[in-house]
């Protein structure tokens, strides 16, 4: 009887959901946050999605509630990193790389991330009668991102950024030696948290969580920790 219950309380715990962590994170642009840059609204999902009449401009978008891709769909292979060590897999002009990013998660994180004011890019207001009031932001308005969170500082948009778009089984292939290999479709991370592929392909969600993960920060997908994210790929 007494083993049962422990079976019992050991299950009710591995079910129990795991404690949600976009509420005070810097993705709460609510007027409740604590985090730096906010708004007046009371809600905290409608800055990203809308349950009715979402975007279907954007790709790829989960009932996404904003209008601007930080200029994703203009991107050139210009606008992407390269060096000569990488596989031809990574490489700007690889076969279908700039279409992928074009289709991947990169407009979703750019319509903030890119130094221009956030206010302006929400499709539906919901319950409020008028545009966000930001405060704690640069510009203006208040509601812009800048230092190293926004990703077009300097103007390079990705060209100074880690790889993305690329087939990751490609350059695992080419270079077996160097990288780890997929697991179930994906990637095992530090702490059992897992990388995952999008199409086989690598997102800024391959290694961020927009949500954020209980402990982590940074909205990593899985702690950083004496390099433990980096190490789950690279075999260094
Ligand atoms: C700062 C923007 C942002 C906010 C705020 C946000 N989300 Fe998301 N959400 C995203 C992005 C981006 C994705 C797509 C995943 C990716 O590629 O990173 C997503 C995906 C999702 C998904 C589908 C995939 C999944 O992770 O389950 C659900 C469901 C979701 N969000 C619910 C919510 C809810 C509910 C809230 C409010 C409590 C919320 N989101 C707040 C950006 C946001
Ligand atoms: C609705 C606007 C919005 C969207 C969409 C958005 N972010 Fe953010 N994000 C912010 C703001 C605002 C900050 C805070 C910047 C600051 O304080 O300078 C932030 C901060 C961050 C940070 C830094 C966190 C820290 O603890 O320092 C990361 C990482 C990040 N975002 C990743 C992403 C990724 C990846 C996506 C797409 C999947 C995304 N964001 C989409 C608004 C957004
Ligand atoms: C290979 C893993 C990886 C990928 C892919 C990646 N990031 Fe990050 N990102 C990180 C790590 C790790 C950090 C933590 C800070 C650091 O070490 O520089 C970070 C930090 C950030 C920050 C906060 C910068 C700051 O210091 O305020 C933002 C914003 C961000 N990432 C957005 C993105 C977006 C958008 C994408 C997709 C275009 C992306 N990241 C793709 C690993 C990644
Ligand atoms: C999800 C898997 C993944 C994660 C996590 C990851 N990388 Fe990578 N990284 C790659 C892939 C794939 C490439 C492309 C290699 C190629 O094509 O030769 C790459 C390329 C690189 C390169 C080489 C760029 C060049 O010019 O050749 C460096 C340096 C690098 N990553 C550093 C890091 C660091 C530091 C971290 C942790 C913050 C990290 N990576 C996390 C998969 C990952």
């Amino acid at each position: 009887m007494k083993k049962l219950m422990v079976v019992a309380l050991a299950v009710g715990v591995l079910a129990a959901p795991a404690l949600a962590s976009i509420k005070d994170s810097k993705h709460d642009l609510s007027v409740h946050s604590t985090a730096t840059i906010k708004s007046d609204y009371d809600e905290l999902c409608i800055f990203c999605h809308t349950p009715h009449q979402a975007s279907t401009t954007v790709s790829n978008a989960p009932l996404w509630n904003r209008n601007t891709d930080g200029g994703v769909s203009s991107f050139t292979t210009a606008d992407l990193y390269d060096s000569q060590s990488l596989t031809p897999a990574s490489k700007p002009d690889a076969a279908g790389l700039l279409d992928a990013i074009k289709n991947s998660d990169v407009p979703l994180c750019l319509s903030c991330h890119d130094g221009t004011g956030m206010a302006s890019g929400i499709i539906h207001k919901g319950a409020e009668a008028a545009p966000p009031v930001f405060t704690g932001g640069d510009g203006p308005g208040n509601d812009q991102i800048g230092g190293r969170a926004n990703l077009k500082d300097g103007g390079n948009v990705l060209k100074d950024d880690h790889p993305i778009g690329m087939v990751y089984d490609d350059v695992v292939t080419a270079k077996s030696d160097d990288f780890n290999a997929v697991v179930d479709g994906v990637i095992p991370g530090p702490g059992g948290r897992d990388l995952p592929l999008f199409g086989g392909r690598m997102w800024c969600a391959s290694c961020h969580a927009v949500h954020g993960v209980p402990g982590v920060d940074s909205f990593l997908r899985a702690s950083n920790e004496q390099s433990g994210l980096c190490l789950a790929c690279h075999n260094k």
